[in-house]
């Protein structure tokens, strides 16, 4: 804490000397495009070619430039060439005498970040995991898109985005950075994201690489994990998002992992992601989670960040005295040169621009809208009626202005005010009772903070309904205490409801929360963090205006001790803790986490241990309903088609979430069930359509760790269809050689 304190204070410091020195003419010569013709600058040679090509031309400096951070704001004392950077989270230098841009880095997980300390402007898009709940490519490719236009006109040329770590701990503070409990859904939607992310030229980045999947202590707790376990749950999740996104850099996390820090994890890094999955980009450090030069560079780190103490001149002399191989040194660089040309940023430079921000918005809104998922609604409360309802009671801290967002690097400034400080609250100016307003002119609408809960309840009783906006703040560097509302909310909801009964709870928080009071009210809407414009997705969802499509991309358990770890594992008191060990000195793992529920994560946990949870995995309402008929299996050489019929039996158009899961064949000693695809249904009211999901091979796989590979397990499959992970009316068996 209280390092980062200091790196607060240093930013301030350091952001005031950037400005003066960060003058216009500087940054655009910057960014000028390489008039100069050279032979990498043919567009019909591959990447690979044209990386081959300038690599011939460097010096041992150049190509040791190229593999190491410039520093960071607040990371060590300011530095001569401060000027060159760009305010973001890192930088690389690059040749301009061949045309070899900077590599410019900002952290971007749902919107560009550090514009406070800039002086720019950035949209907040919903949470990742908000956006997971829409199991929409579509929309995870509009988050990437919006993402890569903001940062090329912040002058960024790369993302450090695209969070996947699986929500094996859901009090993880970065949860709400990530994408969930699933690996099919999450590396589907970050690989959506990423390659759209990149087709606006910038360096796609997916992370972090991998099982950190708690905050606390994650720069010293080793992680214990079978590779079967690792492989089918976590690391697949980065498989199939590399294999969709293809992103430039794969950033590798803080923890160890079986002994070795991610890192410096050969096996991680050179056996699973260079050699089995053939990922041609770089692997680039966590912050300051480079910890050795020539275990490091042996094992597959290509790039230190943000600074130079193992990759700069401690890389240059290991490779003078032979203790890293000039091939070695030549392959981290040719993977750094083949990234920049893959995602354009040598062909594409960034030109500064203004950012649109009434698109933003409108991307914000629309995203926000289908990441918001109804939990409940009961006796039909919502949607509200505008013409029968003549008063509300709005109630929830800072219900009246904003709606709460993630802190840590994800944080994006907001609006109207400067930087934000590490782990500082930020209420995102996006006002839920301005929302509710509008959509009600005609009821009389009364706000209250909910600080004393009898007052709040007394206005609620005397309201048609009482809407209260509850919320639990998350953070990177920190993990929840419990899965349950801080701040008395459970207390202050309970009172309203008793109060009463047409009680709304729209839920902000970064992951599942517990809900104790869950029975007492009528309605729950669980809005995530919903970005910029949150109120007003909200307001329409509670309205009638948008029909809800989102379903949970996790679990909401009944209670804490339900999760697989009931008590967090943390560092000995006094240890350095979650701060990175180049701030601190300290370089070894000093405690252990054993993730001994294996391939049991999330849905998977509860269903083996036949566990009763609060919400399942991929539950969410609709105000209307749909039914479903006529599985149909097939199984082929390319994998197995399962074909079926889903109607909407309600009166309003909707678009369902069809989710279909496999049992795997007795034996194969496999949780009960796992995901295998998916489909929204766009229905009119009364409409039915066919549904095909095309089934892969290797979604019905396991990793056998004998061969060090995937295999079917011959035998009998069940197939399972429906709504939601617990309601799958259809089911059909099938046998699969
Ligand atoms: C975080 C990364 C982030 C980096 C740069 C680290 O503390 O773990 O996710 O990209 O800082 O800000």
């Amino acid at each position: 804490m209280k390092i980062m304190k200091a790196r607060g204070i240093a930013l301030a410091v350091c952001g005031a000397l950037a400005a003066l020195a960060l003058s216009a003419p500087v940054r655009a010569q910057q960014q000028a495009p390489a008039e100069e013709k050279h032979p990498w600058s043919d567009t019909s040679l591959s990447p690979d070619a044209r990386a081959d090509l300038v690599l011939k031309e460097l010096t041992l400096d150049e190509k040791i430039g190229l593999l190491h951070g410039q520093g960071m704001r607040g990371w060590g004392p300011p530095k001569a060439n401060d000027w060159m950077g760009n305010g973001g989270a890192g930088w690389t230098m690059g040749v301009p005498r061949l045309g070899i841009p900077t590599i410019q880095m900002s952290d971007a997980a749902y919107g560009v970040r550090s514009s406070g300390t800039n002086g720019r402007y950035s949209t907040a898009l919903p949470s990742n995991l908000a956006s997971a709940s829409s199991w929409d490519t579509d929309a995870a490719c509009e988050y990437g898109a919006l993402i890569g236009r903001e940062l090329r006109a912040q002058g960024f040329n790369m993302t450090l985005g695209g969070g996947v770590n699986l929500t094996r701990e859901p009090r993880n503070g970065r949860t709400f950075e990530y994408m969930g409990e699933d690996p099919i859904l999450a590396g589907t939607l970050v690989g959506n994201r990423i390659k759209c992310e990149e087709a606006q030229h910038v360096i796609g980045d997916i992370k972090h690489y991998a099982l950190n999947d708690q905050e606390s202590g994650r720069n010293e707790v080793d992680v214990t994990i079978s590779k079967r376990a690792m492989q089918e749950s976590d690391l697949f999740a980065f498989h199939i998002g590399i294999r969709i996104g293809n992103p430039g850099a794969v950033m590798c996390s803080y923890n160890a992992i079986n002994g070795d820090y991610a890192c410096q994890n050969s096996y991680l890094l050179t056996d699973v992601l260079k050699k089995d999955w053939q990922f041609p980009g770089f692997v680039v450090s966590d912050w300051g989670g480079t910890h050795s030069t020539v275990k490091a560079s042996a094992a597959g780190l290509d790039n230190e960040q943000p600074g130079e103490k193992f990759f700069g001149d401690a890389l240059k002399d290991a490779v003078t005295s032979g203790k890293v191989s000039q091939a070695e040194l030549d392959e981290h660089v040719r993977r750094v040169l083949r990234s920049e040309f893959a995602d354009g940023i040598i062909d594409n430079p960034t030109k500064r621009s203004v950012v649109d921000v009434e698109g933003g918005f409108e991307t914000a809104r629309k995203i926000a809208e289908s990441s918001t998922v109804l939990l409940k609604n009961s006796k039909g409360v919502l949607p509200l009626d505008r013409a029968k309802v003549k008063s509300i009671a709005v109630i929830g801290l800072n219900a009246d202005t904003g709606m709460i967002s993630g802190g840590g690097s994800a944080q994006v400034d907001p609006p109207g005010r400067g930087p934000t400080k590490w782990q500082e609250h930020i209420w995102f100016p996006t006002s839920p009772l301005k929302a509710i307003v509008a959509k009600a002119p005609n009821a009389q609408v009364k706000f209250d903070a909910g600080k004393d809960p009898a007052a709040a309840a007394a206005l609620a009783k005397s309201s048609d309904v009482a809407i209260v906006f509850a919320y639990q703040w998350e953070s990177e560097g920190m993990d929840l205490p419990t899965l349950s509302l801080p701040e008395n909310q459970d207390a202050l909801i309970a009172q309203v409801a008793a109060a009463n009964p047409r009680t709304i709870v729209v839920l902000e928080t970064g992951t599942a929360v517990t809900m104790a009071w869950v029975e007492k009210v009528g309605g729950v809407l669980e809005a995530w963090y919903a970005g910029s414009k949150g109120a007003d997705a909200v307001a329409n969802i509670l309205f009638g205006d948008v029909n809800p499509t989102a379903k949970l991309p996790m679990t909401f358990p009944l209670k804490d001790e339900d999760v697989p770890h009931p008590t967090l594992v943390k560092p000995a008191p006094g240890s350095t803790g979650n701060r990175p060990s180049q701030l601190t000195g300290e370089a070894k793992p000093t405690f252990g986490v054993t993730y001994d529920e294996g391939l049991k994560v999330g849905y998977k946990w509860y269903d083996a241990e036949k566990k009763p949870v609060l919400f399942p995995f991929g539950f969410g309402m609709s105000y209307t309903t749909y039914s479903y008929s006529g599985l149909k299996v097939t199984p082929g050489a390319d994998g197995t088609t399962v074909t079926f019929s889903v109607k909407n039996t309600g009166k309003r158009a909707g678009v369902e979430i069809a989710e279909v899961y496999a049992a795997l064949p007795a034996g194969t000693d496999e949780p009960p069930k796992r995901l295998v695809g998916w489909s929204r249904v766009a229905l009119g009211p009364g409409e039915s359509k066919e549904v095909t999901v095309n089934v892969s091979r290797e979604y019905l796989s396991i990793y056998d760790e004998a061969s060090s590979g995937w295999k079917l397990a011959p035998g009998e499959y069940s197939f399972l269809v429906g709504g939601s992970s617990q309601e799958l009316p259809l089911t059909q068996k099938t046998n699969i050689q």
